[in-house]
């Protein structure tokens, strides 16, 4: 039998644990989690639009965590430090994983629990989230159009443009598997990188040429590991077809697209294309 107050670990006035923190606490001061949790403001009363609102935020955060390792690993690849760049992109896998379970608390939106917010926050729309534009140029899918959507806010746009400029990712692979001895036709590896990537039949010969080879080959893991990332990034798309489906089927978006076929082609445009074609010539 254990005594009353071990059995509820009740913490005292004394106990050094609970002496009054000055002002904000450490943790207060390091998480900001009372500005965090500040800047939720539902519009209406629906119950649905908190559960809403907070996933979109999430979301928001795990793109942050995502473009943030995707850059680590780009500057890695630039650096032909290999392990560096599998590191950042194992840690963006995890985080991947970590945004595809967060459509949970809206997977199962009804249209009438849907509208009981919808029209109050108009125009908005996921379409307009600079932080998944970042995602997207990072993995070479680039788009002036997009870009410019984002010029009447300087800040956004600085940042967007950036990485418009910027080689992405999938460039700097392309370059180091370039400078390791693989082919990477010269036209790929002086394009302009502002354009969208389009798929090459050079580089999915040196894809297939990685994959037909010895199965333990470091390269080998590191084409599994993109496929691992573009695959996390189709399923993201396929999951907000499906929940945009359940939530309001077939009308128009609030941005002004048609919606659900909107979504599903864009959802069929290929992550690292030459991955995936190179697996049907091995
Ligand atoms: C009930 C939930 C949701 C619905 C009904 C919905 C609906 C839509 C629709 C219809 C579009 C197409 C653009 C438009 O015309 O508005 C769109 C785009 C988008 N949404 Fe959502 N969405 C939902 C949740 C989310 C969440 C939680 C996020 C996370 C940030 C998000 C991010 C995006 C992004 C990034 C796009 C742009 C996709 C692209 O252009 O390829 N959506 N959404």
């Amino acid at each position: 039998m254990t005594d009353r107050a071990s059995a509820t670990a009740e913490l005292s006035t004394d106990d050094p644990l609970t002496q009054p923190f000055r002002g904000a606490s450490p943790y207060d001061e390091y998480v900001r989690a009372t500005l965090l949790n500040n800047l939720q403001q539902p519009l209406t009363e629906a119950a649905d639009e908190m559960g809403f609102l907070i996933t979109t935020q999430v979301m928001e955060l795990w793109f942050t965590l995502i473009v943030y390792e995707w850059r680590a690993a780009r500057d890695a690849f630039r650096a032909d430090e290999l392990d560096a760049a599998m590191d950042a992109l194992m840690r963006s896998r995890r985080g991947l994983k970590a945004l595809n379970e967060s459509w949970a608390p809206i997977a199962s939106l009804t249209p009438v629990q849907f509208n009981g917010f919808r029209a109050a926050f108009g125009k908005a729309s996921g379409f307009q989230s600079a932080m998944q534009r970042h995602m997207e140029f990072l993995i070479g899918q680039k788009s002036a159009a997009l870009l410019r959507a984002h010029s009447g806010d300087p800040y956004v746009h600085k940042g967007l443009s950036e990485a418009h400029e910027e080689p992405s990712l999938y460039d700097e692979v392309l370059n180091f598997l370039h400078r390791r001895g693989y082919p990477v036709p010269e036209h790929v590896r002086e394009r302009d990188v502002t354009a969208p990537y389009e798929s090459d039949p050079g580089v999915v010969e040196v894809w297939r040429r990685i994959y037909a080879g010895p199965q333990h080959h470091p390269l080998l893991r590191l084409g599994e590991l993109l496929t691992d990332v573009a695959e996390a990034i189709t399923r993201w798309r396929l999951d907000h077809v499906m929940v945009v489906r359940r939530a309001m089927g077939a009308k128009p978006g609030s941005a002004g697209s048609a919606g659900v076929k909107y979504l599903e082609e864009r959802a069929a445009i290929a992550v690292f294309p030459e991955l995936w074609e190179a697996r049907g010539a091995v």
